[in-house]
């Protein structure tokens, strides 16, 4: 299908958990390549379909479409563990992944005492702990940028794979007992996990660029599908309340080794309110009642960890910086039907510091965002519910207008707005330059 562009660029426009997913599962048949490029299984994406429901973590959910090919970038963390389950997961919900799945040789991996060096300099932080997934995500980049971690290409060579990881697994014990007063990981163990899973992985190494090469040159369109968000990007999100990956656009060519020029237009996909796990500054968060129904009607729980998801308004300077920082072209409004029967409801357009001066963007100064109070505007909520509506001209009109005053705010176009968890409750809107190409994948899916 001629879809009007050669890739497209998917990024979380928030602090994850915006419904990436649902969007790449929606649009994935239409492209033969969907290429994740950031971050490992801290990642969440839920999908349902046809009354199943797939919790995926580092496999991109183009998987379920059996056309599509999927490629884990080389500035991904893999846990070759976790990558076996979630294979075992995808066979016995009879989705075959074999020949559509492949990996980076480059990518960094995740050793068990990863995992344990996460708890352990969390513990360490105490109250002022980042609330990581506690993936070892950090730990593994760390070793990555200081330049002794084990890749991937490893997984083919048992011998050496055994040596290294014991090697660097001794290393992280000094750390973890005579640094963090923790236990040591047991070594043969660690390393026995390792091997087995290893076996699983080793048939699915292949460079990802020359792939994505031969797919352009075929004609293929290229869907890049960003993990976590804008806000967690370790350069421009709210350090050092942010994952360890870059989440932005750039990052997709760096971690695929292909011309940034390969990447495509940028939809960001935004809650139609705002939510957050871990800790760090929350401008627009709601510590009330009202946050308490976001949670529950959004079903606030992370994918990966069941942690209650902290919760609050639509912050628009959050966003605009967002939009900014990703370059994104058009935002895609997920879960509108969270804010239905809202008697009215807020925005946040400012923030204000207690000298009393004002910000319309995020400082780099993560402290300060601590201090900020939020500038809200009061929007009229609806009576009518948009919950399972699938056309623009069926919103009511207080929820086409408040979509208008995002619009407004954001400086671009909303394009998407899914109003339900199911792949049918989704709409295209509007007549911007992707919501043509938008409409035709997703009426042919
Ligand atoms: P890490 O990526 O496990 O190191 O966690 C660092 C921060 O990013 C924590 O606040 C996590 O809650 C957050 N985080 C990591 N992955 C995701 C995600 O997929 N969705 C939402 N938050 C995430």
């Amino acid at each position: 299908m001629d879809q009007g562009f050669a890739s497209l660029m998917i990024v979380g426009g928030q602090w994850g958990d915006e419904g990436k997913g649902k969007v790449v599962d929606l649009l994935s048949h239409a492209f033969p390549a969907v290429v994740r490029f950031n971050g490992g299984h801290n990642a969440g994406h839920t999908v349902r379909f046809a009354n199943r429901r797939f919790a995926l973590h580092l496999v991109p959910s183009g998987i379920i479409h059996e056309t599509t090919t999927c490629y884990l970038g080389a500035g991904m963390v893999i846990d070759p563990k976790a990558l076996v389950a979630e294979l075992d997961q995808l066979v016995s919900e009879d989705v075959d992944p074999s020949g559509r799945l492949f990996v980076s040789p480059r990518a960094t991996i995740i050793l068990p005492s990863h995992r344990a060096l996460d708890h352990a300099r969390e513990g360490a932080l105490g109250a002022g702990k980042i609330g990581t997934t506690g993936r070892g995500i950090g730990p593994a980049y760390g070793d990555c940028v200081l330049r002794h971690a084990l890749r991937a290409f490893l997984l083919a060579e048992p011998t050496r794979l055994a040596e290294s990881a014991t090697a660097a697994i001794e290393l992280h014990n000094r750390e973890l007992v005579d640094l963090l007063g923790a236990d040591p990981v047991d070594v043969t163990a660690a390393v026995g996990e390792l091997l087995t899973a290893a076996g699983r992985v080793a048939p699915l190494l292949r460079e990802v660029g020359p792939a994505l090469e031969r797919h352009a040159k075929r004609g293929d369109p290229i869907l890049f599908e960003g993990a976590q968000g804008a806000l967690l990007d370790v350069l421009y999100g709210t350090y050092p309340f942010v994952t360890s990956s870059g989440c932005l656009p750039p990052a997709a060519a760096a971690s695929c080794g292909v011309a940034t020029k390969m990447l495509g237009p940028v939809l960001g996909i935004m809650k139609a309110y705002t939510t957050r796990v871990g800790g760090g500054p929350f401008p627009s968060e709601l510590t009330n009642a009202e946050g308490d129904r976001l949670r529950e009607r959004g079903a606030e729980y992370g994918t990966t960890t069941g942690r209650p998801r902290r919760c609050g308004w639509f912050d628009a300077v959050a966003a605009r910086y967002a939009i900014q920082v990703a370059g994104i072209d058009a935002v895609g409004v997920m879960k509108l039907d969270v804010l239905d029967g809202f008697e009215s409801l807020r925005v946040v357009v400012g923030y204000r510091l207690p000298d009393g001066s004002t910000l319309d963007t995020m400082p780099a100064d993560t402290e300060l965002l601590e201090r900020v109070t939020p500038l809200t505007e009061e929007l009229p909520g609806w009576r009518n519910p948009t919950s399972g509506v699938i056309d623009q001209d069926q919103l009511p009109a207080a929820a086409e207008d408040y979509l208008r005053f995002l619009e407004e705010r954001l400086e671009v176009p909303v394009v998407i707005v899914s109003t339900g968890p199911y792949r049918e409750e989704i709409l295209v809107r509007g007549t911007s330059p992707l919501a043509g190409p938008l409409q035709r994948i997703i009426a042919a899916g």
